[in-house]
């Protein structure tokens, strides 16, 4: 297994042998069968590499937790279907949300997306697949040892964090917002960001990004500290910790839309403000998109100290945290 956090944090030291267990774990999880054609699909964009980072968070949680009871199950064990889980959901809103239908990519992961390679129908249904793979690995393949409640829980949350009100939710805003959705109350007829009032701008967007992206980091944080069965004060610690990363790691996707390149982005950069759309950056600019990400910065530190948690066992987080803020891919 996996080495204990070490104090002096090296998120490297810390990253590659659980990326190395994260990627053997969904390549069995997704053994190529019939129609074949579709799993190659599903395989395409699951397993194209990508930071982990989801599945990463859901792990180091579940070890901060562990860091206080030893012996038995390992965090890692008892964490690994679900963060599995997490990186199927995310490769899904990954190759819908490069349909030409929404954000109209071509590269993801340094490939050209699902939709270029197989087509726009077995990309939908690719991606309806992985979503519901994910259910069926976290319920089924959760180690018998992890309590049956808390795996109920973690379920329901997961499909809460995806659903209407987090990332589907959330992604039908951004389209609302960069009107290419049409509101059903406008009948159709008008373009929906013509319905927000600029007063509510920074409020709309917000919340997009807390849904489109957040939802999903939230529960990362969450569900592997559920998992283990964390305290309330933990839970909530967590919950509020996976929040406040997550509107961080959002806005470092739209500076990253800003300032990176294809090689390192392994997706196009300028894409948002050609598309219109509504990010940090268009509404705060890049100066105060770095402002708000080190405000986040220090926010998401003080919650993990609030967590009443050793700093030993949340430092695998703490890195996690300012690898979001700090980072070039
Ligand atoms: C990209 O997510 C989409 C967003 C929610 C910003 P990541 O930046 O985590 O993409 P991968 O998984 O590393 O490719
Ligand atoms: C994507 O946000 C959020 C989800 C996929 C749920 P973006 O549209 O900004 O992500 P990228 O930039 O295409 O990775
Ligand atoms: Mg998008
Ligand atoms: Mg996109
Ligand atoms: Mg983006």
């Amino acid at each position: 297994m996996v080495a204990t956090p070490v104090l002096n944090f090296e998120l490297d030291a810390y990253a590659t042998p659980r990326r190395q267990l994260i990627e053997q774990s969904l390549e069995q999880y997704t053994a190529i069968c019939d129609p074949e054609s579709l799993w190659q699909a599903m395989r395409y964009s699951l397993l194209s590499g990508g930071k982990r980072f989801r599945a990463l968070l859901c792990l180091a949680s579940a070890e901060a937790v562990e860091a206080l009871k030893p012996g038995g199950l390992t965090a890692v064990e008892a964490a690994m279907p679900c963060a599995c889980a997490l990186e199927m959901i995310h490769a899904m809103s990954l190759i819908h949300d490069d349909l030409p239908c929404m954000d109209n990519d071509d590269f993801r992961r340094g490939k050209p997306t699902n939709h270029k390679v197989f087509g726009e129908a077995m990309a939908l249904l690719a991606g309806d697949a992985l979503l519901v793979l994910a259910t069926e690995v976290l319920l089924r393949k959760t180690p018998p040892q992890v309590d049956r409640q808390c795996l109920i829980d973690v379920a329901a949350e997961l499909a809460r964090a995806t659903g209407p009100e987090g990332m589907v939710g959330g992604q039908v805003s951004d389209s609302i917002a960069t009107g290419l959705v049409k509101t059903v109350e406008a009948g159709n007829q008008e373009e929906a960001a013509g319905g927000h009032p600029p007063v509510q701008t920074a409020q709309l967007l917000e919340s997009i990004h807390k849904r489109k992206t957040g939802a999903l980091l939230r529960f990362a944080t969450w569900s592997g500290a559920r998992l283990m069965q964390a305290n309330e004060d933990t839970l909530s610690a967590f919950a509020s910790f996976g929040e406040v990363l997550g509107l961080a790691f959002q806005i470092a996707d739209d500076l990253l839309d800003l300032t990176g390149d294809l090689q390192s982005l392994g997706k196009t950069p300028g894409k948002d403000q050609a598309a219109g759309k509504l990010t940090w950056v268009s509404i705060y600019g890049e100066e105060g998109s770095r402002r708000a990400l080190a405000d986040l910065e220090s926010k998401g530190k003080a919650l993990l100290s609030e967590s009443g948690l050793p700093d030993s066992s949340t430092a695998a987080l703490r890195g996690l945290l300012s690898f979001a803020i700090h980072r070039r891919s």
